[in-house]
């Protein structure tokens, strides 16, 4: 039996989201409180990963810079070592410019204002609303993709969730279902019912609480929803690295273009558009410039090593260069005692070959 959801009874939703909420939720240590600068926090840390692995995150960043002040206050290079290993460093080096931001413009008080919180940098609308509804009760609906999933399921969306108009669709439709006197706890309860009910593969449909009115289940087209338009457009590249080093030292980089890892470093790079194999990484002019002709022996310790960013696909292989003395050269790259490379911040790849290594 199915019932069909009339507008007048829309309360049902938000009420039983509320319900399932209470009896369901996780116990997390960025809910029940209201500090705008914790949920930020965590927020920006749930972006790049899980609850379980963010928790870790949270509890160290947390740690260490427990308000706007400290982090303000830190060295970019140490944000980003507690940030190492989350990936796009760009959201750690963004924390900490909106930090500086409320120091500058609101005395250290973390604006009480969506529309000031939205100007902050790194922060758009859904954490926006997330940080002003969970803080302070203001009524933004947040809608990630488990609010997506959940809704789309339930009225069996067709419009695309990853175009504009979906967003803006989507974003009305969650908020018009918000029960707006307790807006952080609505949104709570609508992530956390995506992202532990409404689950992507195989939900368990008869416990869920919308079993006889969600539209997605009545026409047996759970799998079909959230419907994606998969516009966007990723591009390969291949990245080849050189771990030239000697008995106790080696070169590193710091990325200092613009772009993902902005500042994070790594072992001397090329980069390509189109894989390359030996011969023809060797005829590329910055191998000859790095390496003229001498008769060094390349290790190939690592070969194309998949990474997936949202608009990239890399394909990551690294080279060993062990050299009888390395040469001091201050302008190409820096040399550092290579015990030493735990203290700088390094990306996921780089994170990978370093622990392969030491593991070998
Ligand atoms: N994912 C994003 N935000 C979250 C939150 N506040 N709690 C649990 N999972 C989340």
């Amino acid at each position: 039996m199915y019932f069909c959801i009339r507008m007048e009874n829309l309360n049902f939703i938000a009420s039983q989201l509320i319900k399932w909420y209470k009896k369901n939720q996780r116990d997390l240590p960025w809910r029940n409180i209201q500090d705008p600068y914790k949920i930020w926090v965590s927020e920006i840390i749930l972006q790049q990963t899980r609850v379980v692995q963010g928790l870790e995150y949270y509890n160290r960043f947390t740690g260490r810079f427990p308000d706007v002040k400290s982090l303000a206050e830190a060295d970019e290079q140490e944000v980003l070592k507690y940030w190492q290993g989350l990936g796009y460093y760009s959201r750690a080096r963004n924390l900490h410019f909106a930090a500086k931001t409320i120091m500058n413009e609101y005395n250290g008080e973390f604006p009480k204002d969506y529309n000031k919180v939205l100007k902050l940098k790194g922060i758009g609308g859904y954490t926006a609303a997330a940080i002003t509804s969970f803080a302070w009760d203001m009524p933004y609906p947040v809608v990630d993709g488990n609010v997506f999933r959940f809704l789309s399921r339930l009225f069996a969306v067709d419009e695309p969730i990853d175009t504009g108009k979906g967003k803006k669709d989507f974003t009305k439709l969650a908020g018009g279902l918000m029960d707006k006197s307790h807006a952080g706890l609505f949104n709570q309860a609508i992530m956390e019912f995506g992202a532990l009910q409404c689950i992507p593969a195989s939900p368990d449909c008869s416990a869920c609480p919308f079993e006889i009115v969600c539209l997605a289940h009545a026409w047996h087209s759970i799998a079909h929803y959230p419907v994606k338009s998969h516009k966007t457009k990723t591009k390969d590249l291949y990245f080849y690295y050189f771990h030239i080093h000697d008995s106790d030292s080696l070169y590193i980089n710091r990325r200092s273009e613009k772009g993902i890892w902005q500042n994070l470093f790594e072992f001397p790079l090329i980069e390509s558009e189109e894989p390359l194999d030996f011969e023809q990484l060797s005829r590329t002019a910055q191998f000859r410039e790095w390496f003229q002709g001498e008769n060094t022996d390349f290790k190939l310790i690592i070969e194309n090593r998949k990474h997936v960013l949202s608009h990239r696909v890399l394909y990551a292989s690294f080279y060993e260069v062990a050299l009888e003395k390395l040469p001091e050269t201050p302008d190409k790259f820096t040399k550092i005692k290579s015990g030493e490379i735990d203290n700088y911040p390094v990306h996921r790849l780089m994170q990978y070959y370093l622990e392969e290594k030491l593991n070998t």
